[in-house]
């Protein structure tokens, strides 16, 4: 079955907080970073999850009103059970169809492979590096996609 991909809830709260830890352990938002993710739904930030009865997977935007053509992937994650299934692809469709006509920019660890080869595969491309940026020994990879139509 593949997910339904939707706005976030009010209500997804707990079980985002809850998802981000299994995906991202130490380095999981808390849940009062994530509270204000929520608070700011109305102003800058797009947070879409896929939802399958549990959520299994989200990506958050940033983006931004005072620069209109810029918009950040802050976060993309799958739980791991369901990785290689598509699921970050469809995430990745959704958040990509609502930048129409703008920039979007992301960071990502130059480690993290299996991020760097989903964001190839939707066109994104290296622009440049933040040396030592994560932790001091991991470069950040500043990566740019660009909408033609
Ligand atoms: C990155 C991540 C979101 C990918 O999600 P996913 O649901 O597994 O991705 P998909 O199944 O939709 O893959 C889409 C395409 O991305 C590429 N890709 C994704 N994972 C890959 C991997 N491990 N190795 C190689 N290519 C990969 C492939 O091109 C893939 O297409 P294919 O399966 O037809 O070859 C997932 O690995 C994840 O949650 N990682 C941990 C969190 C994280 O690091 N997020 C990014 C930083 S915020």
């Amino acid at each position: 079955m593949r997910p339904a991909i939707r706005a976030a809830r009010p209500e997804d709260l707990p079980e985002l907080v809850a998802l981000d830890e299994v995906c991202f352990g130490p380095t999981a938002w808390s849940e009062g970073a994530w509270a204000d993710e929520f608070d700011r739904l109305t102003e800058d930030r797009v947070v879409l999850v896929a939802d399958e009865g549990a959520l299994v997977g989200y990506v958050v935007l940033l983006v931004p009103p005072v620069v209109e053509d810029v918009v950040e992937v802050l976060r993309v994650a799958v739980t791991p059970a369901e990785r290689r299934t598509g699921i970050g692809g469809q995430l990745m469709t959704t958040a990509l169809d609502r930048c129409a006509g703008r920039t979007v920019l992301l960071e990502v660890a130059a480690g993290n492979e299996s991020a760097i080869a989903l964001y190839r595969a939707f066109g994104f491309e290296e622009i440049s590096r933040r040396r030592g940026y994560y932790g001091g020994s991991e470069d950040a990879v500043i990566m740019r996609w660009r909408n033609d139509e």
